[in-house]
């Protein structure tokens, strides 16, 4: 997994005054708004007894924890403990990572890492959000395998046939014309010829009378560090699916999905896209499931890449650099596991680095890299 870049945690009409629990990096965060709106994300694991704030109170800005009532602020520092006689001081050890957050695209994004902000990888755009002619819905679902695993399955062209059949590829035509990736630090992009399916139910019944080409252009791509985003061209309209693989554990992910159309645009179509959405994924959910090794190879020679591979081979190419530069964190020293640990280790977050007096005053130590062999 990757630390050092902003994930897309929840959609940002679910985050309101009440604490919100969200997890991703296999470590859990609690997301509230302050008074005035902002959105606060904070580890969720108080440093007395590892109480999960979450579960706690939101009063004015500050969160309280619910087993002994320590409250926190927004910046994660605690400013009461109720217990404690009212001369005594608060130890400075008494706060909480906090991380930076962002609502942008429909999403509420925190930043997971210790970055400073000069530094840190953009989020990616997504006209669609502010562009009127689109309607958007969300969806999301869970599935049992790793986020690796997912994120490169919505990139990859030459499943679609096989996997989804007549819904979504062609069978007969499975060849996949030679591309060009068009790739930057954080992205990879690629227009993909693919053979359309005669479209089924409402939308073929509504398409009915239309010219159907022989290939539609299907553009894939990536976002790191786990979105991927599928603009498929419909004779009746654009289809355009953002895709977040969020990492629950190294084994689990929740997939959050932003579907956008500019076709039946009314509210009326919105449970027959959501339900198209559904169809592809419940296709898509045994094969990565039933995938081994569950988690990707470090190794490009660990698995057979060809050409329509490309933009799998780019990702992991990406991926081998940053691993380098140490922005890699392991799964398995996460609290938030099957089993229960006896050391609680957190995302490292840009608070450690702002006070350099504060580096031996925190409770939970940061996350590590691990070694990839
Ligand atoms: S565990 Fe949070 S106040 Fe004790
Ligand atoms: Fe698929």
């Amino acid at each position: 997994m990757l630390k050092n870049f902003w994930y897309a945690v929840e959609f940002a009409d679910r985050v309101g005054r009440e604490p919100r629990k969200v997890t991703c990096l296999g470590q859990d965060f609690v997301l509230y708004r302050t008074e005035s709106g902002a959105v606060v994300c904070l580890s969720d694991l108080c440093v007395h007894r590892g109480g999960a704030l979450s579960m706690g109170t939101v009063n004015g800005d500050c969160i309280t924890c619910p087993y002994h009532g320590w409250q926190y602020n927004a910046e994660g520092v605690c400013v009461r403990i109720p217990a404690n006689a009212a001369e005594r001081t608060i130890p400075r050890k008494a706060r909480v990572d906090n991380y930076p957050t962002l609502e942008r695209h429909g999403m509420v994004w925190a930043f997971l890492g210790d970055l400073p902000e000069a530094e840190r990888p953009p989020i990616p755009e997504i006209p669609q959000w502010d562009d009127p002619a689109f309607r958007a819905v969300e969806y999301e679902m869970v599935v049992d395998a790793n986020y690796e695993r997912t994120f490169e399955n919505v990139v990859d062209a030459s499943h679609t046939p096989f996997v989804h059949g007549t819904a979504f590829g062609n069978p007969s035509k499975p060849e996949i014309p030679d591309f060009r990736v068009s790739q930057t630090d954080w992205s990879a992009e690629a227009d993909i010829q693919l053979s359309p399916p005669p479209p089924k139910g409402l939308w073929g019944l509504l398409s009915r009378g239309k010219p159907r080409p022989e290939y539609v252009t299907v553009t894939n791509a990536w976002y790191l560090p786990n979105i991927v985003k599928l603009h498929v061209r419909l004779p009746i309209g654009d289809l355009i699916l953002y895709d977040f693989n969020i990492p629950l554990s190294q084994d689990r992910t929740l997939v959050k999905i932003l579907g956008f159309r500019n076709f039946f645009t009314g509210a009326w179509a919105d449970a027959n896209a959501r339900k198209r959405i559904e169809k592809i994924l419940l296709q898509d959910r045994p094969v990565v499931e039933s995938q081994r090794p569950e988690l990707l190879p470090f190794d490009l020679s660990d698995e057979l890449h060809v050409r329509s591979d490309a933009l799998q081979v780019a990702y992991r190419r990406r991926r081998a650099q940053l691993i380098k530069q140490g922005w890699w964190v392991q799964g398995d020293d996460i609290i938030t596991g099957d089993g229960p640990r006896r050391t609680a280790t957190v995302i490292p977050s840009p608070a450690r680095r702002d006070n350099p007096e504060l580096a031996s005053a925190w409770v939970h130590k940061a996350r590590n890299g691990g070694t990839p062999q």
